[in-house]
């Protein structure tokens, strides 16, 4: 969680500014005489960083193990972010679009689509108790609800090794229209080989328990 925390508060104390007063936060986010898509931009800000803690609790083994009802609440409170969290940037980007044009439009919003549909897959599987399914969508829900940190530190990297190669400030650089896509699918590819491997299907499928 530790790991996590400096994007996590970020994203809630920018998003509670803006929903309290966004001209103040000079963020460019901020729609003048745009009441909803200020309020979609700063509310996904708070839901999507409680997300980000949430998530790291709930990939404690421990927590399920020894406290199931936790790990129940924990999820519905992890589904309720993460649909907030996508619907609130879907209404931006139709709004008012993103600062980085079509590409990031649409890495923007497969992302967001993807987010909802893991979580109401999550909740399902559980719900019908097919712990196999369940797993494999809370899986991919939580490579999704780390894509946004994953976002910040592939560029933070990037920046500190390169002093900003191929990016600029419009979001138009080949190192930017990459990174539109690249904070969560190569990482949704690589855990959909993983489950592919003999070992990892054999362990799923003889999970008895949520
Ligand atoms: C994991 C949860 C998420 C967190 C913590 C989060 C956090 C943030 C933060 C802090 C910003 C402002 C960045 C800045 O300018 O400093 C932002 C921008 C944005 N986020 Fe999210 N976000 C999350 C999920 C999502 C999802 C699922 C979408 C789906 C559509 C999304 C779409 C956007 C868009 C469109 C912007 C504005 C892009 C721009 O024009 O600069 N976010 N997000």
């Amino acid at each position: 969680m530790a790991i996590v925390w400096p994007f996590a508060h970020y994203a809630i104390r920018l998003g509670l500014q803006g929903l309290n007063d966004g001209a103040a936060t000079g963020s460019r986010l901020f729609t003048r005489n745009g009441p909803v898509p200020n309020m979609a931009v700063f509310a996904h800000m708070v839901v999507g960083g409680l997300l980000t803690l949430l998530v790291s609790l709930q990939l404690l083994g421990s927590l399920r193990a020894r406290w199931p009802r936790l790990h129940h609440i924990n999820g519905y409170a992890m589904f309720t972010c993460a649909m907030l969290a996508g619907a609130g940037g879907l209404a931006y980007i139709a709004l008012r679009g993103t600062i980085g044009g079509f590409w990031m439009d649409l890495g923007f919003a497969i992302y967001g689509t993807l987010m909802i549909g893991a979580a109401v897959q999550t909740v399902r599987n559980a719900q019908r108790r097919r712990i196999d399914r369940h797993r494999r969508w809370a899986l991919r829900l939580f490579v999704l609800a780390l894509g946004s940190w994953a976002y910040r530190v592939h560029y933070g990297i990037w920046y500190a090794l390169t002093g900003g190669v191929a990016s600029n400030g419009a979001f138009t650089g080949a190192f930017d229209l990459v990174q539109n896509f690249a904070f969560y699918m190569p990482y949704l590819l690589v855990l959909e080989v993983w489950f592919r491997r003999p070992a990892v299907q054999r362990e799923m499928s003889t999970q008895t328990s949520l």
